[in-house]
């Protein structure tokens, strides 16, 4: 028992050691055990004890000194490994298929000049209505498209519903020319289905300068699109309405999927939705402080999803929030 409980192993080997010397089948427990076997009835009871005690001892000594070494013993074990296997392999993340497309949308417009502006996600009436020319009893200010946060005597607290609130923040705090695009998050109050999500992604645009014109509009959006979807890809333009841009517009492009030939996707039209677009309403510039009679400007929106469900057959919304590797990784790999 002494000799058990001064037992200080320092390796591996030492328990190993003390394993054969105390464990074994021909090891000292077994021996005495087999000793016990022939002495007289009355030493049993007493040794019996004793004995049970020995072995009790050398077992918790052993296992642990074994926990201690066992790390290293498996280090051990390792460096015995064929070094020439090759390595285990791990998984890399891929990026969203949203970040990849909206990285792809600021890079084409920031070779035009555009810079990236942001702003919050929680905004005020004014920036996100009053200031854009909504009209007090305008639809979209309806608690039905909406998230209101908190209701304010006139100025209430909701989600944006758009990113123009920050071409607001942007006039507001500075002089012409603007020239920016405005990528971000947008919450509106719709029941989650393959088409509509309560919460989606825009990339808005503002230019404003002296002399800019509709022109200037079409020739911006129609290179954009060149460059994001092709060569050849075809625009049309059609009259549209929006409280903070006059004239309005709606820019389709020919069918990414059928090339303008007519599928499921297009509804066998051949042209697709992207994007909302006008000239900046005179009153907008006017109630961010600009000279409405100097400056005029264009302006632009369009949602991350619809671009990308294009560029990437996507037929389901859903997909983009529910981080399902299956479908994630299927997109590329950034180092
Ligand atoms: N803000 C509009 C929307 O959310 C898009 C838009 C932006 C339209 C700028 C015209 C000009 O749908």
């Amino acid at each position: 028992s002494q000799e058990i409980n001064e037992f200080t192993p320092t390796s591996a080997a030492d328990v190993e050691q003390f394993r054969l010397r105390f464990l074994v089948s021909k090891g000292i427990v077994k021996s005495l055990f087999d000793e016990f076997k022939s002495v007289s009835p009355e030493e049993k009871r007493t040794l019996g004890k004793v004995l049970n005690d020995f072995k009790q001892l050398a077992e918790l000594k052993f296992s642990e000194a074994q926990e201690q070494f066992a790390a290293s013993a498996a280090k051990a074990e390792r460096t015995a490994d064929d070094l020439t296997l090759p390595g285990v392999g791990f998984q890399l993340g891929s990026r969203h298929p949203l970040s990849l497309v909206r990285k792809e949308i600021v890079e084409i417009f920031k070779k035009l000049g555009f810079i990236v502006a942001e702003g919050p996600e929680i905004e005020d009436d004014w920036h996100n209505f009053s200031a854009l020319n909504f009209p007090p009893e305008h639809p979209a200010r309806d608690m039905q498209d909406t998230f209101f946060v908190e209701k304010k005597d006139g100025n209430d607290i909701a989600l944006r519903t758009h990113t123009s609130s920050v071409q607001v923040r942007l006039m507001e705090m500075g002089k012409p020319p603007f020239r920016a695009i405005m990528p971000g998050r947008v919450y509106r109050n719709e029941a989650i289905s393959a088409r509509a999500h309560c919460f989606f992604h825009q990339v808005e645009g503002l230019y404003v300068d002296e002399g800019v014109s509709f022109a200037d509009l079409k020739q911006t959006l129609y290179h954009f699109v060149q460059e994001l979807y092709g060569e050849g890809t075809k625009v049309r333009f059609r009259p549209s309405y929006f409280p903070f841009t006059e004239p309005s517009a709606e820019m389709d492009i020919s069918c990414t999927i059928c090339k303008g030939e007519g599928c499921q996707l297009c509804k066998y039209s051949g042209w697709v939705e992207i994007l909302g677009c006008g000239m900046v309403d005179p009153n907008v510039l006017e109630n961010c402080g600009i000279d409405s009679k100097k400056y005029t400007g264009f302006a632009f929106g369009m949602g991350i999803e619809r671009i990308t469900n294009l560029k990437y057959e996507i037929r389901d919304l859903r997909l983009f929030s529910e981080n399902d590797v299956r479908f994630l990784s299927q997109f590329e790999t950034e180092i």
